[in-house]
């Protein structure tokens, strides 16, 4: 029997895109400022990829800062150098390595695929040290386009070189929950934040990362 892979984004999942901002400030500004970074870096993302556009996924995280820092002037602008600095080794969430370990060590495969820019993959993988229980970090790079398209959820299928059952894809962004159970993976959605379900009920819900390794997907 082939051994079970598991895929898993990024940002959100296992590394904690709120990070940066905790490191140098507080508050419910703060955490707008925070909020907002994110959600415009994700919509540049799907905004491009539907014209047909690509730019890495670092200029547009650099773009959505530099519109969050406008829309929350409170927070301090001369922060930016280090909030884009902090984003290129965020911290992983607590479970996030214990996870991988207990997953390789029952002798599963296991891979990223992520919006990120190589680089920036890098950085986080190296930073948070789960390098060694990654058989694959796959940017969307290679393909020059962003999810939900299929075109990248297909960079799993083919670095790993199995069939889209076999991929059990795991994501707190229910978005590419979406994309990633229209391509054919099997889906967990890791609701950390305890957000209402949408996009209908396709998927497995799971609080953290550490239900992972127990749980019985169909
Ligand atoms: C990722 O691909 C979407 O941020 C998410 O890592």
């Amino acid at each position: 029997m082939p051994s079970p892979i598991y895929v898993f984004d990024a940002y959100g999942t296992l590394f904690d895109v709120h990070a940066a901002i905790r490191r140098f400030a507080s508050g419910p500004d703060a955490e707008r400022m925070s909020e907002i970074w994110r959600g415009k870096q994700l919509e540049y993302s799907w905004t491009l990829t539907l014209a047909g556009r690509y730019e890495e996924f670092w200029t547009l995280t650099e773009r959505a800062l530099d519109y969050a820092l406008e829309r929350v002037p409170v927070v301090d602008k001369t922060l930016k150098p280090k909030l884009m600095n902090a984003y290129y080794s965020l911290d992983a969430f607590p479970d996030a390595r214990t996870t991988l370990k207990a997953l390789k060590a029952r002798g599963a495969r296991t891979g990223i695929l992520s919006n990120g820019s190589p680089a920036m993959l890098k950085g986080a993988v190296d930073a948070a040290k789960l390098g060694g229980e990654l058989d694959e970090v796959l940017s969307v790079d290679a393909v020059k386009m962003f999810k939900p398209r299929m075109e990248v959820y297909r960079l799993v299928t083919d670095a790993f070189k199995c069939r889209r059952a076999e991929v059990v894809f795991v994501s707190s962004n229910r978005w590419d929950i979406m994309g990633a159970t229209t391509f054919g993976f099997r889906c967990a959605w890791v609701n950390r934040a305890k957000l209402p379900p949408e996009y209908g009920a396709n998927c497995t819900t799971i609080p953290d990362l550490a239900a992972l390794p127990d749980l019985v997907l169909n």
